[in-house]
């Protein structure tokens, strides 16, 4: 670990959504995330939960944090109102359901009718660790990530494979955008900014619930 992590400073801050159909797993890859572990039952998500982490990216500090949306339409106006804020997408299905499948070209219309234009997308097949009940091939995942210029990867929130990866891939290809672009990460209206932690006990990190 840096010892600017262990001190609780950091070189950016960026904040991520997570979308995808009810019961896909978002909420179970943000807790494999933060806390390395696997809940087995759903729990669904209300409105909006948080949570965060602080890793290492290029010889970087990056605070993550995380918004973890309810997949239930119910709820949709309620996540529309957190597009704006994040730097990073994770959109997921479900690699056993079709369904999920079908539906991310409805939450890729959702992000790009209310994301950020420089929001940073990454196209998420979960549950790979249950491979004999799969329905979406793996070559329709990355061909549709194509499509988009989306990163993609297929994860298991249970086994954790590729979970670190995703939320690392991310980070990565903001920061070269950062670089490219030479947006300047200080202007809190592109939602990247460097930033003195002052909550130095609590890195590994805040989770709550709104809404
Ligand atoms: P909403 O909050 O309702 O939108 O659902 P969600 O997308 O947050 O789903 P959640 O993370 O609560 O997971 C739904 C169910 O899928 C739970 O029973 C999880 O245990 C299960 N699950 C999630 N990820 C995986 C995975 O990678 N593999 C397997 N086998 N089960 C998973
Ligand atoms: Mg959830």
């Amino acid at each position: 670990m840096s010892s600017r992590i262990s001190s609780g400073l950091y070189d950016h801050m960026f904040r991520y959504i997570i979308v995808g159909d009810m019961g896909v797993g978002k909420s179970c890859l943000l807790l494999q995330f933060t806390d390395h572990k696997f809940r087995h039952q759903h729990q669904l998500t209300i409105g909006v939960e948080f949570g965060g982490k602080t890793i290492d990216v290029k010889n970087k500090s990056i605070k993550i944090q995380i918004w973890d949306t309810a997949g239930q339409e119910a709820y949709q106006s309620i996540t529309r109102t957190y597009y704006k804020g994040a730097i990073g997408a994770l959109l997921v299905y479900d690699i056993t359901k079709h369904d999920s499948f079908d539906n991310i070209n409805k939450w890729i219309k959702e992000i790009k009718t209310h994301g950020s234009k420089d929001l940073c997308c990454m196209l998420i097949g979960n549950k790979k660790d249950l491979e004999e009940q799969r329905q979406v091939k793996y070559e329709e995942g990355k061909e549709l990530a194509e499509q988009n210029k989306y990163l993609f990867l297929e994860t298991s929130a249970k086994t954790a494979e590729n979970v670190q990866e995703a939320f690392i891939k991310s980070a990565e290809k903001i920061l070269e955008q950062i670089e490219k672009s030479g947006i300047d990460p200080t202007l809190p209206s592109k939602n990247v900014k460097i930033t003195i932690d002052d909550d130095t006990e609590n890195n590994n990190e805040e989770k709550k619930t709104c809404c």
